[in-house]
């Protein structure tokens, strides 16, 4: 059997129920990796990027990168070299854009850099339709020839992209970053209203910067890019995952026990924390960048509802409803930026969860315990609230389907192995994903 084909047959077994303790480290975040690694396409010089962490959706991205023409090279530890060599193809392929939607980031860099670009279109997935209207919508605006063809966008600025004013209906990360890649080098102003403020696309710009971007506004709703030439090579770490350091700290606070989280980018989390402090766990600096969860005896409900960073994000959705299934009322949570983002309730259910889905809304009603069962990872963050569910379920839980947790959990069972979780991979020969 082929690699991919076994990952399809992945299953995590996990026997819940042991306390933890031990110190678990927070890699950097895949969100901002991604478009920091699209970007390296805009310039002709050799790009460095740090901290990059070791994924699936990574993976996906490098053969993206070389596809195009991007020579990749590994340094050291989590440094890698990017330089667009000789360009190989203008194609972003079906078969890579279909395993993470996050390939429309080459597009906006690619029309910049050389004029034309096809990629495929990333089509529904788990959670929702998750259109690319308003990334094409801004890139004519600046220009671009759009067409769809046999389920490619084809895209062409053959004269080079011009800067415009680009109002974003909602707001949308990877937009808001593939406009700021592609007005990096067009002719003129571009401003982005409506732009996201997500952390990741703060560091999009800081490395743009450095490759001598002319950006300013980052962090607001308005961001100004004012064209140049062409940009060059530097050196860039990418920032820590808040997604990844804000499921440790759920996953810390219902397996009991001692966990120190590093690098945990409190920063980034202050809404998070907040959430946190209401319902009873507290996030407690011990160093620099070191912290650990206390959690008072009892566990309050709250009412979370989704929204743009800096409010709640959907990325901690799943992970925070595993969470109040142990609160001692009821709790709702709210999601506003994906339709179909609850597929994890009846999977939370079979272990035991009470809750019930109005509409956008889901009902989480208090229990005792869940109880081990076999569950299935319906997309990445949802595959992580089944992980922190077998954690402290009683029993054996078996999540299937579990690729998509390596697509954005760096080395997770390592990780929770090194801190006493009793936890194995195992290829299921009747599995049919
Ligand atoms: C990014 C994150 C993802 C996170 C999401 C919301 C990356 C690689 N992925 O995804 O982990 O869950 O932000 O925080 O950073 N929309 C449109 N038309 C568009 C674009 C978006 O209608 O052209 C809608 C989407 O369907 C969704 C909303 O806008 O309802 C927000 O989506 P968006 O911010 O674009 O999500 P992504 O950038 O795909």
């Amino acid at each position: 059997m082929v690699k991919e084909e076994l990952k399809l047959k992945e299953a995590l077994i996990i026997e819940g129920g042991n306390k933890l303790k031990g110190v678990l480290e927070v890699s950097g975040a895949k969100n901002a990796a991604l478009p920091n690694m699209a970007a390296t396409l805009l310039t002709d010089e050799e790009v460095v990027i740090d901290n990059i962490p070791d994924l699936l959706d990574i993976e996906t991205m490098k053969n993206l990168l070389n596809t195009i023409g991007v020579q990749i090279n590994h340094i050291k530890d989590k440094a890698y070299s990017f330089k667009l060599n000789e360009v190989k193809s203008l194609k972003a392929p079906y078969e890579l854009v279909s395993k993470m939607r996050a390939s429309i980031l080459v597009l906006g860099p690619m029309l910049a850099k050389f004029g034309y670009a096809e990629v495929s279109l990333p089509g529904g997935c788990s959670i929702g339709t998750r259109p690319v209207d308003l990334h094409l919508k801004a890139l004519e605006k600046m220009g671009a020839e759009i067409t769809i063809e046999h389920g490619y966008i084809k895209a062409s600025a053959p004269k080079g992209l011009k800067g415009a004013h680009i109002f974003f209906d909602k707001i949308t990360v990877t937009g808001t970053e593939n406009i700021m890649m592609a007005a990096t080098l067009a002719e003129g102003k571009t401003i982005i209203e409506n732009a996201a403020l997500e952390p990741e696309v703060v560091d999009l710009a800081v490395m743009l910067r450095k490759m001598g971007a002319n950006i300013k506004g980052e962090g607001t709703h308005r961001i100004e890019i004012e064209g140049v030439k062409s940009l060059k090579g530097t050196y860039h770490s990418v920032i820590p995952d808040r997604i990844e350091a804000g499921t440790f700290a759920v996953l810390s606070a219902l397996t009991g026990g001692n966990i120190v989280i590093k690098n945990y980018p409190s920063h980034y989390l202050e809404y998070v924390n907040e959430v946190l402090e209401n319902i009873g766990i507290h996030i407690v600096k011990i160093s620099e960048n070191e912290v650990v969860v206390k959690r008072d005896d009892i566990l309050k409900p709250v009412n979370i509802e989704t929204r743009e960073y800096p409010l709640f994000p959907t990325d901690l959705q799943a992970q925070f409803m595993t969470l109040l299934c142990f609160a001692n009322g009821v709790s709702e949570i709210t999601e506003n930026i994906f339709e179909n983002r609850f597929m994890h309730v009846p999977e939370l259910n079979r272990l035991g969860a009470d809750i019930d889905i109005k509409g956008k809304t889901a009902i989480i009603k208090p229990v005792k315990k869940f109880s081990g069962a076999h569950v299935k990872a319906t997309d990445l963050r949802a595959s992580a609230a089944m992980v922190i569910a077998g954690l402290v379920a009683e029993g054996e839980t078996t999540i299937h389907s579990i690729y998509h947790l390596d697509r954005g959990y760096e080395h997770i069972d390592t990780k929770l192995k090194s801190i006493g979780a009793k936890i194995r991979r195992e290829i299921l020969e009747n599995e049919d994903d």
